[in-house]
């Protein structure tokens, strides 16, 4: 269990009480659809006999609690259960890709009413997601996809990944006016999300010759390797690495760390940018530590809730929801940090 996640100290499974809470963040935010969306066909969405919502069981499978972002991810979701009365079951991936698939088996054979997954890897769902069509149970896919056809799952919830990578390499190349020596670090390299960022950042430093990725590391999105990973790559490429290009901002501010033990001004001698603009990230922005994130709003309730209401209502919802970011600058955060929800 992880003493940083309140969730993840209720028993795996566990049955959450139904108690009317406050709204844990705005409405409206992240319902963007993408012009290309699809929409789901009605008999994709009411495959099973319709229920009342105060009736309906949702299994959520969450990755684990790697991050900031994540938690706030979970707990996002969890309070909007509770304060629409709907009976969410959890389970804790604990970031273990086989606790996840047999959690939701697990979900399949209790006969829930909705699946969501958070994968924390993209391949191997196939069988599972097979199985929940067969049992005719919807699937909610929320903060990353899997690597499955369309018909096995019923809507995806994400950020634009590619995009997100792209904004952090523009940033980068604009600041460094196209010279830079870089260190990536990579988040979970089984995730899409590590992948699409990656995508997206080459793409963007690609067109200034001058970029150069020194050193490319997973740091699994967590703070302590991130630390680790950028420790040894401070010593293997002494007074040569000049920026840091983190797939999240945990990973961002354990670098931060290692730069700092290294005798380094971390945002000075090497610039840092990062993906997820969560509070702890706008903290190092205000110190000068961090010099730039891409948000990647982790608050999906609201819209998770909507989606699976109009999915037990019989309604036809869209294949993939992109939720919206922006990046920040540090010369924001001082004005912004007090207002950010997560
Ligand atoms: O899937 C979203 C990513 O997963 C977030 O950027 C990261 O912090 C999290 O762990």
């Amino acid at each position: 269990m992880n003493p940083r996640n309140p969730v993840s100290r209720r028993t795996v499974l566990s049955i959450l009480a139904a108690a009317p809470m406050a709204a844990g963040c705005a409405r409206g935010e992240g319902e963007a659809e993408r012009a290309d969306a699809k929409p789901a066909s009605a008999t994709d969405t009411a495959a099973r006999a319709p229920k009342k919502l105060s009736e309906i069981v949702v299994g959520f499978s969450q990755t684990g609690a790697e991050s900031s972002w994540r938690i706030a991810h979970g707990k996002s979701i969890q309070e909007e259960a509770e304060k629409r009365h709907i009976q969410l079951l959890f389970a804790d991936g604990q970031n273990v890709h086989n606790n996840q698939v047999n959690a939701v088996n697990g979900f399949i054979t209790k006969g829930v009413d909705i699946l969501v997954i958070a994968p924390q890897e993209s391949l191997g769902w196939k069988p599972t997601l097979k199985e929940a069509k067969r049992a005719g149970i919807p699937v909610v896919l929320t903060s990353r996809g899997v690597d499955a056809e369309e018909d096995l799952y019923t809507t995806v919830l994400v950020a634009d990944f590619v995009w997100e990578g792209r904004l952090a390499g523009e940033w980068l190349a604009e600041r460094t006016k196209g010279n830079a020596r870089i260190v990536e670090l990579v988040g979970t390299p089984a995730a899409d999300v590590a992948t699409m960022r990656k995508a997206g950042f080459a793409e963007a430093i690609a067109k200034h010759p001058d970029m150069k990725i020194i050193a490319s590391q997973s740091g699994d999105f967590t703070r302590t390797k991130g630390k680790a990973v950028m420790e040894t790559l401070l010593s293997a490429h002494k007074g040569e690495i000049n920026a840091v290009y983190a797939h999240n901002d945990d990973m961002a501010l354990g670098a931060i760390q290692a730069i700092e033990a290294a005798g380094l001004k971390p945002g000075q001698d090497i610039l840092v940018v990062s993906v997820d603009a969560v509070k702890p990230a706008f903290e190092a922005m205000t110190q000068g530590k961090l010099n730039a994130t891409v948000e990647c709003n982790p608050m999906h309730g609201p819209l998770l809730f909507d989606t699976i209401e109009k999915i037990v209502r019989g309604e036809k919802v869209p294949k993939r929801t992109i939720v919206p970011g922006r990046l920040f600058e540090r010369e924001q955060a001082a004005a912004l940090i007090d207002a950010r929800p997560y």
